[in-house]
């Protein structure tokens, strides 16, 4: 079967050169961490060989190069999901967007307001909400989720008390596609925040702020080709406006005295201290990179490898396969277990093998113990994986198979 995106694609990726245990690199784990194009990596040394200085500080060259290429990187990203310029913050990564929200809007909260999340959230999208609910007294209320790991949307769980409602665009264990633009309309008939944990979704498909209304999205550059330690929270101009700062000093401020301070425009409002000013140039490249190839080609490539996936992993004896049944409402990732072995043993004896994939509980232990799971085996593809890849993980499975016999 051949891709849309043909695979010469991996002589980008420095790393498909490497040899693991001397076999060839085939990773299956993007849904944890991308690897990086050739671009992506110039990107960073260029900027430190001969750009590097502080942003925002400095009325000389260096200073000036380094800040008109951070700030184009947030055009960029800007551009990507349809948002404005001034919506686009770099964090941490999703984590950290989640958590300046959950500071930020958790101020606005009061005893008995209500959170709705759902039971298939990342860690990162249930704790600081969970946290935030302990100190304020608010509830925290969950969409819950069927046997196909899919979720169930009541309306009844839309209330007047309901202020933030937060859930996750793609399962990071199931690959489940969740209705968002529902949970928006729904959300925002109650008069509620809509917080979408995008760190699945956008790295794999067009992605459009303004069309689906959405209020606040947080996303990571590490999943989509840029480095680590830099991500995006977008939020509506007017709602960051009104919000409170999350971290204090540095490039957020515009007066200080000894008494008050007064805060900088948008984006840098929410931009404390010295930014990951390398990581964000770095990022830009990376959203042109898949700009330039189109991510309707990336969606598309993604569904027929997904479909490729399942079809040879169906038919290896001892597989079970977890999430939806529909590959409509499936991204790029595939939850199983093999026979009954540990899927920390699948992925060492596959590592042997030069195959990477994640094991364990995939930092959603709610949602693993509604399927009734301790852990899974968890493939995840992206634009450079071929059919190739899913052919060596089926052999390799076999090996799996015989060292357990
Ligand atoms: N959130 C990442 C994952 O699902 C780390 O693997």
């Amino acid at each position: 079967m051949k891709t849309l995106i043909p695979k010469e694609i991996k002589n980008d990726f420095p790393i498909f050169k490497r040899k693991i245990h001397g076999k060839s690199l085939v990773y299956l784990d993007s849904a944890s961490s991308s690897q990086k194009p050739k671009q992506v990596i110039e990107a960073l040394s260029n900027y430190y060989e001969k750009m590097h200085a502080n942003i925002h500080r400095g009325i000389y060259t260096l200073s000036e190069e380094a800040t008109l290429a951070y700030e184009d990187a947030h055009r960029k990203v800007a551009r990507l999901i349809n948002a404005k310029f001034k919506e686009i913050i770099f964090t941490k990564n999703t984590t950290e967007s989640i958590n300046l929200l959950a500071y930020s809007l958790g101020l606005e909260l009061k005893k008995g307001d209500e959170i709705l999340l759902t039971e298939m959230e990342h860690h990162a999208n249930l704790v600081p909400w969970q946290q935030i609910a302990k100190r304020v007294g608010a509830v925290v209320k969950f969409i819950k989720v069927n046997k196909e790991g899919e979720l169930i949307v009541d309306e009844q769980l839309f209330t007047k008390k309901t202020k933030i409602v937060a859930v996750t665009h793609i399962s990071n264990v199931l690959g489940t596609i969740n209705p968002i633009a529902e949970i928006i309309g729904k959300g925002h008939k109650v008069g509620a925040k809509v917080v979408i944990d995008a760190a699945q979704s956008i790295p794999h498909m067009p992605f459009d702020v303004k069309a689906l209304d959405a209020d606040f999205v947080a996303f990571s550059s590490h999943k989509m080709l840029g480095p680590t330690g830099i991500g995006v929270l977008y939020g509506k101009q007017e709602l960051l406006e009104q919000m409170t700062p999350f971290l204090y000093g540095g490039d957020m401020i515009k007066e200080v005295t000894l008494e008050d301070s007064t805060f900088n425009d948008l984006p840098w409002k929410f931009e404390a201290g010295t930014p990951n000013i390398a990581g964000g140039i770095a990022f830009g490249t990376a959203v042109e990179y898949l700009t330039n190839i189109g991510m309707h080609n990336i969606e598309q490539h993604d569904k027929e490898l997904l479909k490729y996936a399942h079809e040879q992993l169906s038919k290896v004896k001892g597989i079970t396969i977890y999430g939806p049944k529909d590959l409509k409402k499936k991204s790029s990732i595939i939850a199983f277990n093999f026979e009954d072995i540990h899927p920390h043993d699948v992925s060492s004896i596959l590592d042997t093998e030069g195959i990477a994939i994640r094991g364990g509980h995939h930092c959603a232990m709610p949602l693993m113990k509604i399927l009734n799971l301790q852990s899974s085996c968890r493939l995840s593809l992206y634009l450079y994986n071929t059919t190739e890849d899913i052919d060596a993980l089926v052999k390799a499975l076999e090996k799996v198979r015989k060292v357990f016999k």
